[in-house]
């Protein structure tokens, strides 16, 4: 499909990971702000990501959102309805907190492309991911001040609070590289900002991620976290957070990995058993996310430190050390119900490149 030509006013395009939880957001004060009951923790992801390229464009016309190859737009594919007008919401909250109108005089309207590095077939969650690289972008090319915005140049916190806007609550933290921190926030009108609590070079943990499932799951996280509050063992799980929080903190600082392992493991089957009782009941496993929980119990007790979590999904992380990231991925890739293996690991967050025109200028890793 090709799309119209646009003379752009400026062009940046930010590359955001995923990221898998170790303490779980599940449940919400405010789900439409994306206000977590409880704190999470997670590890920033290197190889699953998304590329989402804005071109900032002066008119009346509406935003464009595109499904695509960057750098091909012949292969620019229509989003479908639902998708658009997410992004679009997510640009018209970004818009409001830059202070732009999204019509009239100082208007700002987006072209916005983008795709992701792994396949969308994998049932894997892009919205962390996405809507991360989508506030990321437009804050640098709303930045002004020149070519040389750079993702440093950028605040982590309002970035943080920029990706939660788009009522992806995961995507606050995919704005920080290595161990990532979302912390609660005192009352519902709090604006929580995701902090770094460790370096991705600091411990380079490993995430063997077992597809048992293909397709989109059936019960959105979103409706997950609505439902989560009806569950007898909700409150059970709150009380348990604390210590759970304090052992995954200390783990990182002190490159523990039992006592994250266990600790992430025993998070995943309790965010798990809440979604199973929730009224009515969310079940996100396949029979085959039972076969790998089995398959890494039976990795562990052939002494292969291995441990595994799960999102509002059916497909299973398992995190492990470099040393034995090919013995993991060849175990799990045996397991019957599996469909492929990805094979990914702690990563150093965003990248953003930025131009006023052409062509493009400059580009950084944070770290
Ligand atoms: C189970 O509301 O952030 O992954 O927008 O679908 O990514 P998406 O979900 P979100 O909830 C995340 C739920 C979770 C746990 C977590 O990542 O903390």
């Amino acid at each position: 499909m090709s799309a119209p030509a646009a003379e752009p006013a400026g062009r940046a395009t930010a590359v955001a990971p995923a990221n898998i939880a170790f303490v779980k957001y599940w449940g919400a004060r405010d789900l439409e702000r994306a206000i977590p009951v409880n704190p999470s923790i997670s590890m920033t992801l290197s190889r699953c990501v998304s590329r989402t390229t804005v071109d900032l464009a002066a008119g009346e016309a509406p935003d464009e959102v595109w499904l695509g190859r960057i750098d091909d737009p012949g292969a620019w594919t229509d989003p479908g309805d639902a998708f658009r007008s997410r992004v679009v919401a997510h640009l018209d909250v970004l818009r409001r907190r830059h202070g732009l109108a999204r019509v009239g005089p100082g208007a700002g309207r987006f072209r916005v492309v983008t795709e992701n590095s792994f396949p969308a077939a994998a049932g894997l969650a892009s919205s962390a991911s996405g809507f991360a690289a989508l506030a990321v972008a437009v804050a640098s090319v709303l930045r002004g001040g020149g070519p040389a915005t750079r993702i440093s140049d950028l605040d982590r916190g309002e970035l943080s609070s920029l990706a939660r806007a788009s009522g992806s609550g995961s995507a606050a933290r995919s704005v920080l590289g290595g161990y990532v921190e979302w912390p609660a926030p005192g009352g519902a009108a709090d604006d929580p900002r995701a902090v770094q609590l460790a370096t991705a070079a600091h411990w380079p943990l490993c995430d063997v991620v077992a597809i048992v499932e293909t397709g989109a799951k059936q019960v959105s996280s979103l409706e997950g976290h609505r439902r989560a509050a009806g569950s007898p063992y909700f409150a059970r799980r709150l009380e348990e957070l604390p210590r759970r929080l304090e052992t995954v903190r200390r783990a990182i600082a002190e490159r523990d990995f039992p006592a994250l392992g266990a600790v992430v493991e025993e998070e995943a089957i309790d965010l798990h058993l809440v979604a199973m009782s929730s009224r009515p009941p969310v079940f996100y496993w396949a029979p085959a996310t039972l076969a790998v929980l089995d398959a890494v119990r039976a990795l562990r007790r052939d002494g292969v430190g291995a441990w595994s979590t799960m999102d509002a999904g059916a497909n299973v992380h398992v995190l492990t050390t470099p040393d034995e990231e090919e013995a993991v991925a060849e175990r799990l890739r045996s397991v019957p119900g599996v469909h492929t293996v990805i094979r990914d690991r702690v990563g150093d967050g965003p990248t953003v490149t930025v131009s006023r025109g052409e062509p493009v200028d400059e580009e950084e890793t944070a770290r």
